[in-house]
Formats: structure tokens, sequence, C-alpha cells
């Protein structure tokens, strides 16, 4: 999704600007922007495709003086991408830019009111109409905090933005509503940005903003006001991620560093919450009463995190004895969810910013349940509307493939049915004990299965040129088997399902003939003798089958199968932990095999801020 950056200080503005924007590259965008106030004009340069275009446009930034200014990467929503749609925006007059995140609902109405007034458009975006509101307004009162305050009042829909004037050199502007923005404190320079990850190179001191604030930025200071446009003192945070945390540290790709960081990011996660042998959760502010008395269980999410919950049904029906519902979060918000006091919703998202995962998550707080979300982005908006937030500590993600925050996500969330499965007396003490062995045996039997990167890159190999691809399974594998599959489609573009397999026989198998690829999930013990059957069924109409099991199990998989992976053993609920980081190599080594841009498929965003 599209990415701000804006700088106001005491050095050159536009390289820190492209270098704030070459951070947020993996968010995804398809042009990007800057603008930038210095010897008294403002001097905007913008470009279709990679950010370097833009590098080599500005010599990297050196063509544009000036120690105030914003910057932009812009995933198309109105208007194709090219230079005249990219951001920053500029009005009729030349003195006001303006960058923006988000959807400005009402825009067609307010460009006709103002084309009206004889303000020509050069571009068909929404955010072009803002740039021209302001300049309209400024123009009706000579004060241009008064025409942003009117500006702000006429827009409807969701933004954050950035917005400067030729005429006031030393300060910026910024407002948000429904799409993530914050401030950067530095020391005689300021920062603003729509994700931390552009700026820990030059400051950790982070205040977020919430819908409804201004904040004007100045090299002296930020003043924030809220919707009545008195000033608020707000939080400060500090951001503690390494600067390399944010870096490929000698990877190729940082879907595969991410993929071979999970061992770690799952001891963050979880081994300060285990305690003694048990789980603590202090972050939890949930009273043992509370929880006795939860209700219905929802797990609301998108993608991956969705697929987090799809485990997460199985596993927290198992150790709760409750009916657990699993929900995307694109339905759940239009389907009139009846859900309401006593109900638990737990809302799982890496980015926290979401915008279906929002909207479902207010929706079901209008109707009175008890949000718990499990977030990776400290202070993110679905974290900050929660009442309750367990963070997944797993460091910031930047591949557009999410690996190390699923794992984490269900690391938190085996934690969660854990706990309260103790509180409520529904999980005995054999499984517990297990679960807590399993769990922290979890990295170094991760580390074991990245051990064989070599021998499933070979695999890779032999399955890259395989344009259809079915992923099968049963239970815990079913779901794993979603997760799979997204992975391998969204990097590599081969078209793939993910079916359980009971369902083969009920129309899918048609699609089954010579040589079909068909990666086959065997790790479900209980089911295991299933799983082969589907194998053999498969087979029988001429499937090539990869298939994935334990060790236990990988001797006689391999007496029917060319292909084999195995995975240690470990208590069955936590079968998917160790089975996604197989997958996750399969599908990084096919999109390498196939040359694809793995940390920044195409048509996709790191994370969905728009509907
Ligand atoms: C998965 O690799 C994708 N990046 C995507 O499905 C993602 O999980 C989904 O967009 C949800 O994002 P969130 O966890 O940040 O809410």
């Amino acid at each position: 999704m599209c990415g701000i950056v804006g700088f106001v200080g005491d050095r050159q503005a536009a390289p820190i600007l492209l270098d704030g924007l070459r951070r947020l590259e993996y968010r995804g965008y398809d042009s990007s922007g800057i603008a930038v106030c210095g010897d008294g004009a403002l001097r905007v340069k913008k470009a279709r495709g990679r950010l370097q275009v833009l590098s080599d446009l500005t010599r990297a930034g050196a063509d544009l003086p000036g120690t105030l200014g914003i910057g932009h990467t812009r995933w198309a929503t109105h208007g194709e991408p090219n230079d005249i749609n990219a951001h920053p925006h500029v009005s009729q007059s030349g003195r006001i830019a303006v960058v923006h995140n988000g959807i400005i609902e009402n825009y067609m109405i307010l460009k006709e009111q103002l084309l009206r007034k004889g303000y020509t458009f050069r571009s068909e975006t929404d955010t072009e109409v803002v740039a021209q509101l302001l300049d309209y307004y400024y123009d009706q009162c000579n004060d241009f905090f008064e025409a942003v305050m009117c500006t702000l009042n006429a827009i409807e829909g969701a933004y954050a933005l950035g917005i400067v004037c030729a005429d006031y050199p030393d300060r910026m502007y910024a407002a948000r509503k429904d799409a993530p923005l914050l401030l950067g404190f530095g020391e005689g320079s300021n920062y603003l940005a729509s994700d931390v990850t552009a700026l820990i190179r030059y400051t950790r001191d982070i205040v977020y903003m919430d819908d409804g604030e201004l904040a004007i930025l100045s090299a002296g200071g930020i003043r924030i006001y809220d919707r009545q446009m008195r000033p608020v003192e707000k939080e400060h945070h500090h951001i503690d991620w390494e600067v390399d945390a944010a870096e490929k540290g000698g990877y190729a790709h940082f879907m595969l560093k991410e993929i071979m960081e999970q061992p770690r990011a799952i001891r963050e996660a979880t081994a300060a919450r285990i305690q003694s042998g048990r789980v603590v959760l202090s972050d939890l502010t949930m009273t043992a009463e509370e929880i006795r008395s939860i209700g219905k269980i929802y797990i609301i999410a998108c993608g991956s995190s969705y697929h987090v919950g799809m485990v997460g049904k199985y596993n927290l029906e198992r150790m709760l004895r409750r009916s657990v519902e699993v929900c995307l979060a694109s339905e759940f918000r239009y389907s009139d969810p009846i859900v309401g006091e006593g109900d638990l919703v737990i809302v799982i998202s890496q980015s926290g910013e979401t915008l279906d995962t929002m909207a479902a998550l207010r929706e079901a707080k209008k109707r009175g349940a008890r949000i718990l979300s499990i977030v990776n982005v400290v202070g993110s908006s679905i974290a900050r509307e929660s009442d309750d937030v367990l963070y997944t500590w797993a460091g910031p993600e930047i591949a557009v493939a999410t690996t190390k925050a699923y794992s984490t996500q269900m690391a938190v969330l085996n934690l969660l049915g854990l706990y309260f499965g103790d509180i409520m007396g529904t999980v005995d003490y054999e499984t517990y004990t297990a679960m807590i062995r399993g769990i922290q045996n979890l990295p170094t039997q991760m580390e074991e299965i990245l051990l064989q990167k070599d021998a499933i890159h070979e695999l890779a190999r032999e399955c890259a040129s395989h344009e259809d691809v079915f992923f099968i399974g049963r239970n815990l594998d079913y779901a794993l088997s979603l997760e799979g599959s997204l992975k391998l489609k969204e990097i590599s573009y081969i078209h793939s399902e993910a079916y359980a397999s009971g369902e083969l026989k009920h129309g899918t198998i048609s699609l089954i003939e010579d040589g079909t690829l068909v990666i086959a999930l065997g790790t479900y013990e209980p089911l295991f003798d299933k799983a082969m059957s589907n194998v053999v069924e498969v087979q029988a109409r001429g499937a090539h089958v990869l298939a994935l099991t334990t060790e236990k199990h990988a001797a006689d998989m391999a007496a029917r199968v060319p292909m084999v992976i195995a995975i240690p053993e470990t208590e069955q609920m936590l079968l998917p932990q160790l089975g996604v980081v197989p997958l996750q190599l399969l599908s990084y080594y096919i999109a390498l095999e196939r040359g694809c841009d793995i940390d920044k498929p195409r048509n996709l965003a790191k994370s969905v801020t728009v509907e």
C-alpha cells in the first residue's frame, strides 16, 4: 500500500525522503514522488516504477534544495500508475503539495464543485481534490491553518495526509483518519511517516496519531491538535528494533531472512510468557472470572492471519471445549454478525492496520464484544482499539509474504489456548505439560528443519515448472495447506488451491490428471492413514505427489511418493508450527527458480489499508 514520509529540520530533506521511501518499498508501490520547499520555491519530482528512477531523476536528491519536504510511494487505486497520478499532488497555484494514503470517498462531488469554480485537474486521483481544496480555502481566508481545517471538514473517507505550502517553508501539516500515520521526534529535526520502518534510522521517539488529529511539524517541535483543535499531549513510544532488523543482512531476500529468523522469533514470542512450566500472560487484563464467563469465541482476520485462525479453531476448540468461529474480516463486517456482550473476538493482524480487520473489530466492539488482538506492530491501530493486545514480538516483517509473523501469531494463540484452558479447567495436565514442552522445543526443531533448506531447494527445482498445484490435508493439515497454497501462489504466481482431502471426491478430483502436482500434507498423526489413502487416490489419477509428513511416517510415505519432506515429532497441536517452515521454503525456492520478484510480488501490498 502507499507510503508517506515527511521531514523538516536542519539538513537537506530530499536524500532523507528518498531513504525513507526506500524503507517503505516493501509495502508495495507502482510510482513515487517527493516535494521539497527551498529557496522560496516548491519543487516536485515524480516517477512511475521503481524508486531508483526517482533517485536518478533527482541525482539522489541532490538537485532539490530545501530542508522541508514530503514523499510518497503510490499503490494505484484511482487512476493508472503513471507520473501524473503519482503523489505529491500540487494545487493549481503551485503553492501547495499533498501526499495521501487512503481514499477520499466524496472526491467526485468536491471535484465537480471545484471545476465549477474554475479549477482544472491534471490527474485521475481522489487526492488532487485535497490539494485544490486547500488552495481554494487558502485563497478565501488567507490563513493556511484555517484552510487545512476547512479542507479536513469537507473531505470524507480515509486519509493520512502530509501537506506543505511554499508560503510556509518551515512547517508541514499532517492529518489522520482511518489510515496509519506517526510522528518522529528528533534533535533539531522532526519526521512524519506512515510506517515506523521509514524512521528508525533517524529517530526511535515516536508518537502515533489518532483519528481526527492534526499535527504541525517544524524543526523546533511538533504540535498536535484533536478534532476540536485543542492541543493534545500524546504518549511517546520508544522503538527498540535494531536498524539491521529492517535490512537484508546478507540474505538474497527479506523473505528468506525472515524464514530463517523464525526460531528466534518464536523464542521472543514465547519464552517470557512461560514461567516455571506455566503460561503467564501478564499483558492480558482479563480476570479469571471474565475468562470463565466467555460466551462464544470468534477469530477475525484476513489472508495468512486468517489461516492462523483456522489452526486456532482446531486447537482452541480442543483446549477450551467451546465452539470457535473463524471469520474473514471482509465478510464479517457486512454480515450483520450475531456477536455481543460476553463474546470474545480475537483479532489477528501482523500489521495491525488491515482496513477490513479494523472495520470488523469496530463492528464487533460496537455490538458489545470484548476484543483481544494478536498483533505484531506495536502501537498500530488495531492494537490501540482493542481491549487487550498480545504482541507477537516478531520484529519488523518486510517481505510481503508473511512467514515469521504467521508463526508467532500461531504460537501466541496456542499460549492463549493453554492459559484460558487452565483457567476454564478444560485442558488436562498431560496435554498442558506436553504443549509447554513442545512450545519450548519449537525453536530447536525449527532450526533442524531449516538445515534441510538445500534439499528443499532441490525439490523446488522439480516443482517449479508446474502451473497448477493442489494442496491437500485433513484437520490441522487442512488449515496448514491453506497457508502453504497462499504462500506459493502469492510469490510464484503458480495457480494453487488448498482442499480438505475429504472434499476431493466431491468435485475437485476431476482436475487431477497425468502430472498434476499435488502437495499432500500428512503430518497429523490421528489421520495419517487417511492422508495416505488420499495420496494413493490422486496417484491413481496420475498426480505427481510431494508429501509433507513427520519423521515417524517418512519411510512409509517414501515407499509410495517420490518427493518427501519430514518434520520432527511434536505435540499434535503444534505440528503446523513446524510444518509451515518447509512449505515456506518450498514456495520461496520455487519462486526463486521462476525468477519472481519475491519480496515484492506483483499487485500485492504488505499492509492492505484500503477496502
Ligand atoms: C500473506 O503472506 C499476506 N501478506 C496477506 O495474506 C496478509 O496475511 C493479510 O493481508 C493480512 O495482513 P495483516 O496480518 O497485516 O492483517
